[in-house]
């Protein structure tokens, strides 16, 4: 199965991608995560994103649907894809669409994790990364946010350059501008499901209680 899990940033799309790659082994493919590797090696895509990415603003679709070509080429996609971030705009959905025709595939389901702006800002400034496995975390409700080490590996986290409040409600506006009409493009093809990403399981937002609607959908 090919998925495409959209919705804006801080909705869930890597915490989902995270348990699903977990139980069906499908090839992950973030195009955040692949620029901030690019960002990191200091390579020239590396430099051209980075103003992009640390002002909230979208990457240009050529350089991104570029990036995801190589990726098609360099990987076997045949035990199915979780794609997380991309597509962001309509020329991406459609490049994508184009990409698939070529390799005899298709999108099969486009998952929106739908989340108030409210939750996402405080997700968003409470996010930390791990730099040792990539893991993602939160430091919401820790009581030493210091102190607070990957709770996979141990290792030390970080705070991303664009997860700022001020950045943050740039990257929604952008999102509702850019993305958000990418709903009626996979709504049109009879695609779209949507689950809610702020559920509460014992009186708490919990991902793993997204993850339940997120796995009934996949296994429908
Ligand atoms: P990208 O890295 O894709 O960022 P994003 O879409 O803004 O999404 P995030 O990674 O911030 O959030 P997420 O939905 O994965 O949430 P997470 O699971 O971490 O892109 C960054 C930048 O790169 C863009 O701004 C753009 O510049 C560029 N870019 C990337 N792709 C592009 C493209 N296709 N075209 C052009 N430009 C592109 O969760 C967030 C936090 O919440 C975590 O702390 C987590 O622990 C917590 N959490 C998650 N779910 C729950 C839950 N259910 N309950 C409680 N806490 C939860």
């Amino acid at each position: 199965m090919n998925l495409v899990l959209l919705g804006g940033p801080g909705a869930g799309k890597g915490t989902q991608a995270e348990f699903l790659i977990k139980d069906f082994g499908m090839l992950h493919i973030s195009t955040g995560d692949l620029l901030r590797e690019a960002v990191a090696a200091g390579t020239e895509q590396g430099k051209l994103a980075k103003s992009y990415m640390d002002a909230g603003n979208l990457v240009p679709d050529e350089v991104i649907i570029g990036i995801m070509k190589e990726k098609f080429q360099e990987n076997d996609i045949s035990n199915g894809l979780i794609l997380d971030g991309f597509p962001r705009t309509t020329a991406q959905a459609e490049a994508l669409d184009d990409m698939f025709e070529e390799l005899n595939t298709q999108v099969d389901l486009a998952i929106l994790i739908d989340t108030p702006d409210n939750v996402i800002i405080e997700r968003i400034c409470s996010r930390r990364m791990c730099k040792s496995c990539g893991a993602i975390g939160s430091v919401l409700g820790v009581e030493n946010p210091e102190e607070y080490v990957c709770p996979k590996c141990g290792g030390e986290m970080y705070q991303r350059d664009d997860d700022n409040e001020e950045t943050v409600r740039n990257r929604i506006t952008v999102y509702k501008e850019n993305t958000a009409p990418l709903t009626d493009f996979y709504k049109a093809q009879g695609k779209l499901k949507k689950v809610n990403g702020a559920k509460v399981s014992n009186g708490k937002k919990n991902a793993l209680a997204v993850y339940e609607d997120v796995k009934s959908l996949i296994n429908a």
